[in-house]
Formats: structure tokens, C-alpha cells, sequence
């Protein structure tokens, strides 16, 4: 089975190309490396022992494409060289901070290069999708663990655009019900694989908690600041649905499973159903790796929510999926991940 994986250079992307290379699926990874190293396919190619090529004429097990999804012809040669079955689309760009800055660029890769994906897919008769939503399309959600069902309100340019390509694959599926698709609404994803070799790649000053606080322990920031302690918490500081990015990708792979059995549309969230708060997550983090983290408690960042975390039922139903990583093994292994890269 030949697997089109979009952004598979990227955090999530390159352990799920881990989990498909080890099951025997043939993989092509089409990247524009905007938020990537081709480094990280390369240690992919390493933890599986399978070979990275490059060259897109060549049939290959695991083949690396450098191309744009908003760009229609490298889309269009690979479903023409080769016969996709299904396609798992990861690419696009998730920092919110800088989708309120630049809302264009957010609508341009997330909303126009999903629909010039799924145009493709369509033209090839490829009619099998895993999509890559987020939490953030709940917004600030009244309903509290947060059921699939729970009304969707993004207060931001990227949860909006994320609303907008669920929106767009739902309505694909009432047009034609061939369509095989899951919309899968990650919540916050830590954790890197244990081999080190591929985990959260982090060039700039990162605006997420453990990015964040990793940077604080090894000395390349001073001080994290919390974001408010006076929310309606155990403690006061926001909760969030901390998940390890191994359990999130096998996920994807029960999500693969359930498309074969039958054309439907399955929305799920992945999460634990656990929510931490950000002292919680300090003070675990402190105890697994023995490191201090210097904080102070700053005021409200602007779009928060207090708390954040999901129902996990549905995707066990469904897809006989759950996490089974603790917030100790997420802080571990990010910190591992930390100090070999
Ligand atoms: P990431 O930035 O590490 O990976 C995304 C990859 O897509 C990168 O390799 C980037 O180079 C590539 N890319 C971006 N725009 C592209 C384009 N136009 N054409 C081709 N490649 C492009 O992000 P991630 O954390 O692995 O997230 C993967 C997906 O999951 C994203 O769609 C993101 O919105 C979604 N998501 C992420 C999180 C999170 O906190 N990491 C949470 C919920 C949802
Ligand atoms: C977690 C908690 C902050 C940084 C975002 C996106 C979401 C998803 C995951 C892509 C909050 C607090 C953070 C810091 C802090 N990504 N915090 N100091 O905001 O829940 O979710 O990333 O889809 O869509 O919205 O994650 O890690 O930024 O924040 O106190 O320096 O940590 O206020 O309570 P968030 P986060």
C-alpha cells in the first residue's frame, strides 16, 4: 500500500513515517522544509533501517519529494507516477501567535494548499484522507472534558483555518460518500521518539510550555513566564491535554485501519482525558530530569483558555485507540530528545 504523507519531515509527521515504514507500508514524503531539516528523514531512514531516496522517478520504499502542496505539479506527477492509496496530510503551519500576525500565510498553506491537495486526490480517484486538526477548533469550549460534539468557536487565523478544511472534507464526503476521511483534532502534543533521533525541532524562541521550559533548563532562556495564575484551576494556572506524540501516531495508523473497512467520516479527538496545569508541568518536569526551571508568574497571554482537555471515548470506541504515556515518560523523553540535539 503506497501512503502520500504531507509535511512528513515535520514533529508529528516524521514518527508517523516511523510507525508506516515499520509496518511495511511504501511511503513518500512531499515536504517544503519550511519548518523541517531533511536531516530528520535521514534519521527516520536510520531507525527503520530502510534507505531515503530522493530521486522521484525511482519506486521506493521511503521516497523524499521537496516540493510545496499548494503547488499543483509535483502533486500531480506523483499521483501519476505511482498509485496513492491514501494520503495522510500533516502539512501547514501551527504557531497561533504567528497566524494573528500573518493571518495570509495561515489561509494560504493551511486552507488553499489543503483544498489544492484534496483537488489532486480527487482528479486520481485517491479518495482516502487522515487530516491533521487541532483542539484549537473548539476555541474556548464551554463543555469540559471537551466531547467531539462540543461546539467548534477558533478565536484565531489557525484554528479557523483548521475549521475551514474540516468543514471542506465533510462537505466531500455528503457530495460523494466514497470518500474515506478522518479528521483527527490533536490536543497538545510532547514527547519525542526514544531513539532520540527525531523529536520537536525548535529554531526560534518557542511560544508553546515545554519548548519553552526546555529552553529554560538548558540555559538558553533565563526565566519561563506563566501565563497567569488567577484562571479557575486547581492552582490557577491554565490546564492543558498534554499527549506523547509515539501514542498520537499510532492513532493514525487505527485511523488507517478503520478508512479500510468502510467509506465513512471519523472525527476524533486525541487526547489523554488527563489536564495539567502549567505548575503541574513544571514540577514534573523538575522531578523527572533534576533540573530547575526560574519562573515568574506574568500576566494573561492574549487567546488562552483556562482549560483544555479532551473526551477521549470516541476514539477508543472506534478506533480502539488510547494514550498510554504519562506526563513523567512526555517530560522524559522530550528532555532526552532536548540533550542530544
Ligand atoms: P511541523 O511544523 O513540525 O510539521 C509540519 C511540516 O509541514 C513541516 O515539516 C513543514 O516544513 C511542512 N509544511 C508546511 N507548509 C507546507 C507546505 N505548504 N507545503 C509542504 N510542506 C509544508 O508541525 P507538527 O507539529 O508536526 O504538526 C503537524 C500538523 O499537525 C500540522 O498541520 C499542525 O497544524 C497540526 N497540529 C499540530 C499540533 C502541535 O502542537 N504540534 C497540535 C494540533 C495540530
Ligand atoms: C500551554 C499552557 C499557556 C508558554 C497551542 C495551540 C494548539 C496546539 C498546541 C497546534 C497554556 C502556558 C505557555 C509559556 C506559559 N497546536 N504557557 N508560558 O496554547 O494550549 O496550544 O499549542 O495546533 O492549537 O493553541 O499550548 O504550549 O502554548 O500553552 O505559561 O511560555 O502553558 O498559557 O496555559 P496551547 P501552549
Amino acid at each position: 500500500m503506497n501512503i502520500l504523507v504531507t509535511g512528513g519531515a515535520g514533529f508529528i509527521g516524521s514518527h508517523v513515517c516511523v510507525k508506516l515504514l515499520e509496518l511495511g507500508y511504501k511511503i513518500i514524503v512531499i515536504d517544503n522544509l519550511s519548518n523541517s531539516l531533511i536531516s530528520t528523514l535521514y534519521n527516520i531512514s536510520k531507525i527503520v533501517n530502510i534507505d531515503l531516496n530522493i530521486d522521484e522517478d525511482i519506486d521506493a520504499y521511503f521516497t523524499f519529494i521537496k516540493a510545496d502542496i499548494r503547488d499543483k505539479v509535483p502533486l500531480e506527477k506523483i499521483f501519476s507516477m505511482h498509485q496513492i492509496n491514501a494520503v495522510i496530510h500533516f502539512a501547514g503551519l501551527k504557531s497561533v501567535k504567528e497566524s494573528v500576525e500573518n493571518p495570509e500565510d495561515y489561509y494560504s498553506n493551511n486552507v488553499d494548499g489543503s483544498i489544492n491537495l484534496f483537488n489532486v486526490m480527487k482528479r486520481f480517484n485517491c479518495k482516502t484522507i487522515i487530516f491533521s486538526s487541532s483542539a484549537t477548533v473548539y476555541g474556548d469550549s464551554k463543555e469540559i472534558p471537551i466531547k467531539e460534539s462540543s461546539e467548534l468557536f477558533p478565536n484565531n487565523p489557525y484554528g479557523q483555518s483548521k475549521k475551514i478544511v474540516e468543514d471542506f472534507l465533510k462537505n466531500l464526503f455528503i457530495l460523494d460518500e466514497t470518500w474515506r476521511i478522518a479528521i483527527l483534532r490533536y490536543f497538545n502534543p510532547i514527547g519525542a521518539h526514544k531513539s532520540c533521533l527525531i523529536g520537536e525541532i525548535q529554531v526560534n524562541v518557542p511560544n508553546n510550555l515545554i519548548p519553552y521550559i526546555m529552553k529554560v533548563a538548558s540555559g538558553e532562556l533565563k526565566i519561563l513566564n506563566i501565563f497567569g495564575n488567577d484562571y479557575d484551576t486547581h492552582d490557577g494556572t491554565g490546564v492543558r491535554d498534554y499527549i506523547h506524540v509515539t501514542d498520537l501516531s499510532y492513532g493514525h495508523i487505527k485511523s488507517l485501519k478503520a478508512l479500510m473497512e468502510k467509506p465513512q467520516v471519523i472525527i476524533v479527538n486525541l487526547g489523554t482525558g488527563v489536564g495539567y496545569s502549567v505548575l503541574d508541568v513544571v514540577r514534573t518536569f523538575e522531578k523527572v530530569t533534576k533540573q530547575k526551571i526560574i519562573y515568574k508568574i506574568s500576566g494573561r497571554r492574549d487567546g488562552d483558555v483556562a482549560v483544555s482537555y479532551a473526551d477521549p471515548t470516541l476514539a477508543k470506541e472506534i478506533l480502539d485507540w488510547e494514550a498510554t504515556y504519562n506526563l513523567e515518560d512526555m517530560c522524559h523523553d522530550s528532555w532526552k530528545f532536548k540533550l542530544k540535539n
